[in-house]
């Protein structure tokens, strides 16, 4: 390990000095820098980065404890070891518990002088390698993970989780370019919001985040006094450091990751920043791709769904059927235990589940009454139509059990495969609980208390036969425990629960 350091000696008896250069800088090679006068140290301190300082104990109206609270506020990591001419145990105690290194007595050996700065040394650059390990592989996790991130939303959270573990912030926000207004907008924050809004610079509205976009700089922010803080012990003043940090993406700025540490002398150092710059980089890469993909979902979402609204639009029984279908297989997707991924498919899929019927004439969409055999087999193409009309939308393949298998069933006499039990994808089980459902609680002349009754015995005479047991199970004990709402989804207490008879016939035929 290279042992060499910046060393900053403060001693107002002139020879202490020179023969700390001697030895440390002519003998060991270290860069020394001497300083008689107290106050000039500190201002070294504050502006230069110093490894490891050797202060006097007392030099006029300034003690050494000057020497290392500078230090302490300035640059936490420094090594320090006091010289004392009067030593007490007291004293040395006193030094140690503040934070101090170690000490030396004068007159000091020569040899004493030497070891005690390599101790001291040693310790410093081990510990810093620690840090820049657990940052390499917290670094390497994070990356990572952020390339298995697509959507923005998860994204950010795991950059502001990061940050929150690696650097100890209390609160931290991630405020992007607006490219409307060239404002900065939070997109995600952890920490208490009613503290963060009031500090201008977490919520992007304050020179300090207009500053770091400008000039693509990072800030750091010191002293802050956060008033009103969420703090351990309740609301209160609180002190803080600050850090804002540009996110660039192809050479511009597209946003600021700000945070703050809480705690009276805890500023972040330059090594803290160089691991936020190398976050910040791996964060705006993944941020803009992310950006460029949500932005591609949602402009091929939208022609999709805006197809499948053109679609119930036409189809006069059934308006509003893929929406309260998606609330029905949602509400039991979740009581069952899915993830927030797969929920955000189960949207899409039901969404579009019936999207091939746009291959259907209307003669037989619209058609008031029972279908023909002839006809029923044109409406029965409608899974395959949706599917192969998703085939050219890659991104859209976690959807496709949903369009082909809603309407297969458990004893293998559904379509298009005919396809029995487990071999049916659960998305398709699912749908087509949710899809029966729905056609049962659609324009059906019977009261409340009975719609549920008929929706319960529907489930239970059709349970492994049309249906998953398994699924309708779970599906009835959520209807039981209150989980599964359907009463607020169809207004139950409507009087004209319609007696268009025609509409239910149609509905059934539909979902047979
Ligand atoms: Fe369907
Ligand atoms: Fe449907």
């Amino acid at each position: 390990m290279d042992m060499r350091a910046h060393i900053l000696v403060v001693d107002d008896e002139e020879y202490i000095c020179t023969i700390a250069q001697n030895i440390l800088a002519d003998h060991e090679g270290h860069h020394v820098t001497s300083c008689s006068d107290p106050a000039e140290a500190i201002r070294t301190i504050q502006s230069e980065s110093i490894d490891l300082v050797l202060t006097d104990m007392m030099m006029g109206e300034y003690s050494g404890i000057d020497i290392l609270r500078a230090c302490q506020e300035h640059q936490p990591d420094t090594v320090v070891i006091f010289m004392t001419g009067h030593p007490t145990i007291e004293n040395a105690i006193s030094v140690l518990k503040r934070g101090a290194y170690d000490y030396l007595v004068k007159p000091f050996k020569l040899e004493s002088l030497r070891a005690t700065v390599e101790r001291g040394l040693e310790k410093l650059f081990l510990q810093r390698e620690n840090v820049r390990l657990k940052n390499a592989v917290s670094l390497y996790q994070l990356s990572a993970a952020m390339g298995g991130t697509v959507h923005l939303d998860s994204l950010l959270k795991l950059v502001l989780e990061s940050v929150i573990a690696e650097f100890d912030a209390g609160l931290a926000t991630i405020a992007l370019v607006d490219s409307d207004t060239n404002e900065l907008q939070v997109q995600a924050f952890h920490g208490d919001w009613e503290t963060i809004s009031g500090m201008p610079f977490l919520t992007g509205k304050d020179e300090i985040p207009e500053t770091v976009v400008e000039t693509g700089d990072a800030e750091i922010v010191k002293d802050i006094t956060v008033e009103n803080a969420n703090t351990d012990h309740g609301r209160d003043s609180a002190k803080a450091a600050g850090i804002c940090v540009p996110l660039f993406a192809k050479g511009s700025v597209i946003g600021v990751l700000s945070f703050v540490r809480f705690g009276l002398i805890r500023p972040f150092t330059t090594g803290d920043l160089h691991s936020i710059s190398i976050i910040a980089a791996k964060a705006a890469s993944a941020i803009e791709s992310s950006m460029l993909y949500d932005e591609l979902e949602d402009a091929y979402l939208s022609t999709i769904r805006a197809l499948a609204n053109s679609i119930e639009a036409r189809d006069n029984y059934t308006r509003g059927h893929a929406e309260r279908v998606t609330h029905i297989a949602e509400m039991l997707a979740r009581g069952i235990g899915w993830g927030e991924d797969e929920i955000r498919w189960l949207r899409i899929g039901s969404t579009l589940h019936d999207v091939g019927k746009i291959g259907i004439p209307d003669s037989i969409l619209n058609k008031p009454g029972p279908l023909t055999e002839e006809e029923f087999e044109v409406m029965k193409g409608h899974p395959e139509t949706g599917s192969k009309l998703l085939e050219g939308i890659p991104f859209l393949k976690p959807i496709h059990p949903y369009v082909l298998y809603h309407h297969e069933k458990w004893d293998g006499s559904g379509y298009p495969k005919g396809l029995k039990g487990e071999e049916i994808p659960v998305e398709g089980r699912l749908l087509a609980i949710a899809d029966t459902v729905d056609a049962i609680l659609t324009n059906r002349p019977y009261r409340a208390a009975s719609v549920m009754e008929k929706v319960l015995d529907e489930l239970t005479i059709f349970r492994g036969r049309q249906f998953d047991p398994y699924l309708v199970d779970s599906f009835i004990e959520l209807i039981k425990s209150g989980s599964v709402d359907l009463d607020s989804l169809y207004g139950f207490d409507k009087t004209e629960l319609d007696e268009n008879r025609l509409a239910q016939e149609r509905i059934s035929d539909s979902v047979r």
